[in-house]
C-alpha cells in the first residue's frame, strides 16, 4: 500500500513511524524512466523511499510554462508503486507556503549564471521549496538527475552551508535513443521540434568549442540561450518554440 500524504503535519508523522533510512526523492511529476531512476538508486541504497510531486509556482518565472506544466498523476501513482514507493508526499500550495513566500533561501553567485540569467528567481524559488522539502521529509539521502547540474550543485551548496543532516545523490542524465535528455517538457515539442531536439546533446559532444555548438543550434532553428564550458562541463539552454530545453555534457 502506497500512502498519498497532503500536509506537512501528515508527512512528518508518518516519517516518525518509518524504521531505517529514507531516500527521497522531490519531483514535479510527469515523471520519466529519468525519475524512475532516482527512485531505484533510491530503493536500492534505502530501507524506505519517498516521492514528493509538487508543482512549484516559484520556481516558474514564466506563468505560461507553469501552466502549462504537463499533470499525469495515474501514471505518475502506478510509476511509484512499482518502485516500491512507500508514500508520496502532495502537497497544495498553501500547504507548503503558510508564509506566502516571505521567506527565500537566496544563493548570490552560481545562481546567477547560466539558467539563472534567463529565469530570474527561479533558483531562489527552487532552493526555497527543496528546503521546506528537506524540513518536512526528513530524509537520509536526496537523490538529483545531473540533467539540472546547475540546481544539483546549489542543492548541494544549500546543503553545506546550512548544515543539513543529509547526502546529497547525484544520478547520471537519462537520454533517449536519439541521445534527447529525458525531460518532463519533452512531451510539449511538436514531432517536427522533437526530430530537432537531440540536436542539442549532438552539439554539446560534437563540437570543439562551446561557439561552434552554438552556432550549430541557430542553424538548425533553435534560439540558443547559452552555451557555456565551465569547471570541466558543457552547459547548454536552447528553446524550439515555447519550450525550452537544457543539457550538459562532461567535457
Ligand atoms: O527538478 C525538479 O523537478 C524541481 O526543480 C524540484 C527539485 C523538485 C524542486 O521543485
Amino acid at each position: 500500500m502506497i500512502e498519498v500524504l497532503r500536509s506537512p503535519s501528515e508527512m512528518k508523522n508518518f516519517r516518525k513511524t518509518l524504521k531505517g533510512s529514507v531516500g527521497f526523492v522531490p519531483t514535479m511529476g510527469a515523471l520519466h524512466a529519468g525519475h524512475e531512476s532516482l527512485m531505484k538508486r533510491a530503493a536500492q541504497e534505502c530501507d524506505n523511499v519517498i516521492l514528493s510531486i509538487f508543482v512549484n509556482p516559484t520556481q516558474f518565472n514564466d506563468p505560461k510554462d507553469l501552466e502549462k506544466y504537463p499533470k499525469t498523476w495515474e501514471a505518475d501513482l502506478e510509476m511509484a508503486k512499482r518502485n516500491g514507493v512507500k508514500a508520496i508526499f502532495f502537497p497544495r500550495y498553501e500547504d507548503m507556503y503558510p508564509d506566502n513566500y516571505k521567506y527565500k533561501v537566496i544563493e548570490n553567485d552560481f545562481s546567477k549564471i547560466l539558467d539563472g540569467v534567463d529565469r530570474p528567481g527561479h533558483f531562489d524559488g527552487v532552493l526555497t521549496v527543496v528546503m521546506k522539502l528537506f524540513q518536512i521529509v526528513s530524509p537520509d539521502k536526496a537523490y538529483f538527475g545531473e540533467k539540472d547540474f546547475q540546481q544539483l550543485t546549489l542543492i548541494k551548496g544549500m546543503v553545506e552551508a546550512y548544515f543539513l543532516d543529509l547526502k546529497i545523490i547525484p544520478v547520471p542524465t537519462m537520454r533517449e535513443q536519439d541521445g534527447l535528455a529525458m525531460s518532463s517538457r519533452n512531451v510539449r515539442l511538436t514531432a517536427e521540434q522533437r526530430a530537432l531536439a537531440p540536436w542539442i546533446y549532438k552539439a554539446l559532444t560534437q563540437s570543439k568549442t562551446a561557439q561552434e555548438a552554438a552556432s550549430l543550434l541557430s542553424e538548425k532553428g533553435f534560439n540558443v540561450d547559452y552555451v557555456t564550458d565551465l569547471q570541466g562541463r558543457r552547459f547548454a539552454a536552447a528553446r524550439l518554440g515555447e519550450v525550452r530545453l537544457i543539457d550538459n555534457v562532461q567535457i
